[in-house]
């Protein structure tokens, strides 16, 4: 219905960071705290979508009618997100994931060195590139957070990683990127069209990209 046009879709969103540990009592770890996407899967629900929010460690409430999976590792986020690929219509990546991983995780709390420590780190498998090689009938909305070459790079991410559309947002502004109530997203689609947006709530960017995902599951037709 007009209402409720995302009605008989699945849509999966991750949201929030992960968090990988170093030892018991520590972890790497970045600045996301949810918001963008837990707007996201709050919109899709609005929308009549059947919504699956895999959420990292997160402060933020789920959003009524949305179905949260908590997960604490790029590793766990990603065992989530593949076991549930096949049944979803539409997946929408806006959770930032973290690149790398200790290479070995102490089971015991690390002691104070003397002098300096190094941590090794190993990468980690990007969700969203996996995400694109298996994909079948899905629509899959990628985001990038950049500081330079917005435009560049979220293009070469499109491509690379086999995605439908990338909302880019410069989390060098003001207003925008991590933690923030609002933020400024440029959306890039498939097509090569681009729609900048200006600073608006969280809450109204999940609205427009929603808007987009409609016309993508649609065929191209919103
Ligand atoms: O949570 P908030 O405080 O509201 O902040 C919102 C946000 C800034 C986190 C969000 O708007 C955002 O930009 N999310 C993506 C952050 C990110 O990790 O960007 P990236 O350019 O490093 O990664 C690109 C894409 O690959 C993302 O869709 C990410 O989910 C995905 N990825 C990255 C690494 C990895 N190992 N697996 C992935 O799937």
């Amino acid at each position: 219905s007009q209402e409720r046009p995302l009605a008989g879709k699945k849509v999966l969103v991750t949201a929030g960071p992960t968090r990988e540990r170093i030892d018991p009592v520590r972890y790497l770890s970045n600045f996301s705290s949810g918001k963008m996407g837990y707007a996201i899967a709050g919109e899709a629900a609005k929308l009549g979508a059947d919504v699956t929010l895999v959420t990292g460690p997160s402060a933020l409430p789920i959003p009524p009618n949305v179905q949260a999976v908590s997960v604490e590792s790029a590793q766990e986020m990603l065992e989530a997100v593949l076991s549930r690929y096949d049944s979803v219509d539409a997946v929408i990546k806006t959770a930032a994931v973290a690149d790398y991983r200790p290479k070995t995780v102490h089971g015991e709390k690390m002691k104070k060195q003397a002098d300096e420590l190094v941590i090794e780190l190993e990468r980690t498998t990007d969700i969203l590139k996996t995400l694109g090689m298996r994909k079948r009938q899905q629509v899959l909305v990628g985001f990038a957070a950049e500081t330079t070459n917005v435009a560049e790079y979220a293009a070469g991410k499109l491509e690379s990683k086999n995605l439908d559309m990338i909302v880019a947002n410069d989390v060098t502004k003001a207003g925008a990127g991590f933690g923030t109530d609002t933020n400024i997203v440029t959306m890039y689609k498939r097509d090569g069209t681009s729609i900048p947006l200006p600073m608006l709530s969280k809450q109204e960017v999940a609205r427009s990209l929603l808007a987009e995902v409609q016309g993508l599951l649609n065929g191209g037709h919103v």
